[in-house]
C-alpha cells in the first residue's frame, strides 16, 4: 500500500468509543481479514486500535507490506502474513528469493519480540478453476522453500507455511460430506499438500461461502446458509446437517481423510457475508449471518466431525473498492465496518449477545 494513498482518518479515529470491549479479552479465536484492494486504506495504527476495541485477537493479511504489519508489533495482535499468487512462480524457482522474503517480512519484524506471527499464508485460492492451472505447479514449491527459509533462519518451530484456498477444491458431487474428496484435476496436488501441511505441523486454510452457494443456485434453501435451524436437516451416514457451513467443512474433513490426514488442523480463512450488490446481500442478512456464526463459535460446537473450538478469520473488516467485481457486485462490499470505525449493522464478536 502506498501510503500516500491513506487518508488522515487517525484523528478522527482515536477518538472512537467502542463501548464495552476489553482488549485483554479478545474472544477466543476470532480472527478477521484485512485487504488492501482499496483506493484509501485505514492507518494501519488505527485498525490496530479498531481491532483491539472490538476484542479481535487476529488478522489476517493478503501481503506482507511493512509499513502495515510494523504497526501490530507489541499489540498482542497474531498476524497471518500473505504472499500474493504472483509471487508463487519467483518463490518456487528461486530459493535464494524465498531467504530474501522471510528476512524482509519476518525476520524484520519478530526481532525484539515485536510482531506476533504464526501463519504465513502462500497465495490466494490459487487453484480455482478461473486460473486455468496457472499456479498448480508453483505452489507446493514456494510453500517448501519459504518454510525452509523459515526453518532455516529459526522461526520453524513457531511460524508455519499454509495456503488459503477457496472451498472448491473438493467436492461431493451430488452426495453428502462422505462423498467428498480433492478436486480431480487437482487431486494429486492437494494429497502431496496435505500430507506435507500434516508433516510440519501446520494447518488447512480454507474459505467457505454460505452466501456464495445461495447467490449461485436460485434453489438453495436460503435457511441452510443460516445457524438458527430453521433448514430441514440433511442426514449423511451418521450425523445430520442443518447448516450449508458444518457440511461444507464436514466434506473437507472427510476429503482430508481419504488422503491420509484425518487429523489435519482445520482454520477457517475466511467466512463471512456481502451487504449489498446482489439482493441476498443487505445488513439484515449479514446481521442473521454473523449473529448465528458468531454464537456458534463462541460455544465451541464445532461441526460433527470436527466438535470443538474452531479458529476462525471472518472477511472482511472493511470494504475494498477496488475489488474485482466479475464475481458480482457483492465483491466490493463484504466489510463488516464502515470507514469511521463503526459496524454496519450491530454484531458482538464475543458471540454472547
Ligand atoms: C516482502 O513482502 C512485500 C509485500 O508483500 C513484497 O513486495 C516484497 O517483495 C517482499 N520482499 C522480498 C524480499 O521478497
Ligand atoms: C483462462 O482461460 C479463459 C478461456 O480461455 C480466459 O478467458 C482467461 O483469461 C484465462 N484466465 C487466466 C487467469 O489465464
Amino acid at each position: 500500500m502506498a501510503r500516500a494513498k491513506v487518508l488522515l482518518w487517525a484523528c478522527c479515529m482515536l477518538f472512537l468509543a467502542t463501548a464495552n470491549a476489553d482488549s485483554s479479552n479478545f474472544a477466543k479465536g476470532i480472527g478477521v481479514n484485512w485487504g488492501s484492494q482499496v483506493s484509501q486504506n485505514l492507518l494501519p495504527s488505527v485498525v490496530v486500535q479498531l481491532l483491539k476495541d472490538n476484542g479481535i485477537g487476529k488478522v489476517k493479511l493478503f501481503d506482507s507490506d511493512d509499513w502495515t504489519v510494523k504497526a501490530f508489533a507489541g499489540s498482542g495482535i497474531e498476524v497471518m502474513l500473505g504472499i500474493p499468487n504472483n509471487e508463487l512462480k519467483r518463490l518456487s524457482d528461486s530459493y535464494d528469493d524465498a531467504q530474501d522474503w522471510v528476512k524482509e517480512n519476518v525476520t524484520a519484524h519478530t526481532r525484539d519480540g515485536g510482531v506476533d506471527i504464526k501463519y504465513v499464508a502462500v497465495g490466494n485460492e490459487p487453484f480455482l478453476t478461473s486460473y486455468n492451472g496457472t499456479n498448480t505447479h508453483t505452489l507446493l514449491p514456494a510453500m517448501k522453500n519459504i518454510q525452509k527459509a523459515l526453518d532455516e533462519a529459526g522461526h520453524g518451530d513457531k511460524i508455519k507455511v499454509t495456503t488459503p484456498q477457496n472451498a472448491d477444491v473438493y467436492d461431493s458431487g451430488t452426495g453428502g460430506p462422505s462423498q467428498g474428496n480433492f478436486r480431480k484435476d487437482i487431486r494429486n496436488i492437494m494429497i502431496d499438500m496435505v500430507r506435507w501441511l500434516d508433516s510440519i505441523n501446520s494447518a488447512f486454510l480454507v474459505n467457505i461461502y454460505p452466501f456464495l452457494s445461495l447467490y449461485q443456485n436460485s434453489g438453495f434453501p436460503v435457511d441452510f446458509a443460516f445457524f438458527d435451524g430453521g433448514a430441514k436437516p440433511v442426514k449423511d451416514k451418521d450425523h445430520s446437517y442443518d447448516n450449508m457451513f458444518d457440511a461444507n467443512l464436514d466434506t473437507l474433513v472427510w476429503s482430508l481423510k481419504k488422503a491420509g490426514v484425518p487429523d489435519l488442523k482445520i482454520i477457517v480463512g475466511e467466512a463471512g457475508w456481502p451487504t449489498d450488490g446482489n439482493i441476498n446481500a443487505n445488513n439484515k442478512l449479514a446481521r442473521r449471518f454473523y449473529n448465528g456464526f458468531l454464537k456458534k463459535l463462541a460455544t465451541d460446537k464445532g461441526t460433527p466431525l470436527r466438535p470443538g473450538h474452531m479458529e476462525v478469520y471472518l472477511f472482511s473488516l472493511l470494504d475494498e473498492n477496488m475489488k474485482s467485481i466479475a464475481p458480482g457486485a457483492f465483491e466490493r462490499h463484504w466489510g463488516i465496518f464502515r470507514y469511521d470505525g463503526k459496524p454496519k449493522f450491530p454484531v458482538d464478536f464475543s458471540g454472547k449477545g
